[in-house]
């Protein structure tokens, strides 16, 4: 009989890759899902939906009723003030793994955090990250856990990152950090091969983990625009976009965002995320405990999202 995995953000974008990674894997999926959320990208997929949301306790009780595994993927990743992530991925941590040790036996427990919460000075969504982290060590007692943090996470169904890549691809290298800046970066199916792996590797030991694809000293703002030109066989041109002129943008766009009521990205926690020079992670500790090796490094990746008809990957 298959076992049950207890899902959260499966109508988002690493969460989409998880679920059909899982699937593949045999797992039965019960996913939560707001009553406004779109789930028709998901649609025969077979996931068994459960209506609710991380401010509701009651709606998590039953996302985990003899549940197996929890993968918590749910997060915010745009607002307009600390209270918007700390809502999410604090509180919202310490409710799923609330609800989660009260069942006998305990499921393991995997948490999507981000690399941002090796740095959480630098941003509210750091900063809430990382407390999210410190939420599931203080609230799990002896339920079986790990944090994964991924760096840059892209691949088809990503929002965030497509329209830089897509520019790019048209010859417009946008550098939005300084140029010693280096970054990981993982695709979205190697992250969700990493989940597969921790769930089936029994292991218990309770930690954080880095992931990233592989590349030893990960990208600069360089290597990505010489490997965009190589994906599109032509000429890409760097076109830096100065600290301060960024911060202006993200300052007009935070209190536009006040304003008329819309999540930013582009404020000024993300600036500092963006000017910060070391998102290098290290996968070591991980593909010990779980045998795990990422597969697509960034050229094969971008290729995969801007050339999914080129058969040269
Ligand atoms: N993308 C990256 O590069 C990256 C890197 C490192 C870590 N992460 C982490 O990965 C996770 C997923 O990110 P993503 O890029 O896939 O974001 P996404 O596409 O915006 O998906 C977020 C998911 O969380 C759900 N969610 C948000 N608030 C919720 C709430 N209050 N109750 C229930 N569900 C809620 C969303 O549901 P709706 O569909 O209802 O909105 C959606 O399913 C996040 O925890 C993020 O911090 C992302």
């Amino acid at each position: 009989m298959s076992r049950i995995v207890a899902l959260t953000g499966a109508t988002g974008f690493i969460g989409a890759a998880i679920a059909r990674r899982l699937k593949a894997a045999d797992w039965q999926i019960r996913a939560l899902v707001r009553p406004t959320s779109r789930r028709d990208h998901l649609d025969g997929l077979g996931l068994h939906w459960i209506e609710g949301a991380l401010s509701d306790p009651e709606s998590l009780r039953r996302l985990v009723l003899g549940a197996d595994a929890v993968v918590h993927c749910a997060g915010a990743v745009r607002g307009a003030d600390s209270e918007d992530f700390i809502r999410v991925n604090k509180h919202g941590v310490s409710r799923l793994v609330q609800a989660a040790t009260e069942q006998l036996p305990k499921p393991r427990f995997l948490l999507i955090s981000s690399l941002a919460a090796r740095e959480p000075h630098l941003s509210p969504y750091a900063a809430s990250k990382r407390q999210g982290e410190e939420e599931l060590a203080a609230g799990a007692g002896e339920m079986p856990w790990a944090a994964l943090r991924p760096s840059v996470v892209y691949g088809p169904g990503d929002k965030e990152l497509l329209s830089l890549f897509r520019l790019m691809y048209r010859g417009v290298g946008l550098v939005l950090g300084p140029t010693d800046a280096r970054f990981s970066m993982l695709y979205v199916d190697d992250l969700a091969e990493a989940v597969a792996q921790w769930l089936k590797c029994g292991n218990t030991r309770q930690r954080v983990f880095e992931v990233h694809d592989g590349q030893p000293d990960g990208y600069s703002w360089d290597d990505l625009i010489k490997t965009m030109a190589r994906v599109r066989e032509g000429r890409v041109r760097p076109v830096r976009i100065s600290a301060p002129f960024l911060s202006i943008l993200a300052s007009i766009n935070f209190v536009a965002a006040q304003a008329a009521g819309y999540a930013p990205m582009l404020t000024p926690g993300k600036v500092r995320e963006l000017r910060h020079s070391n998102w290098v992670g290290d996968n070591t500790l991980f593909t010990r405990e779980t045998g795990w090796i990422p597969l697509v490094r960034l050229e094969a990746g971008l290729r995969r999202i801007l050339k999914p008809d080129s058969r040269s990957h």
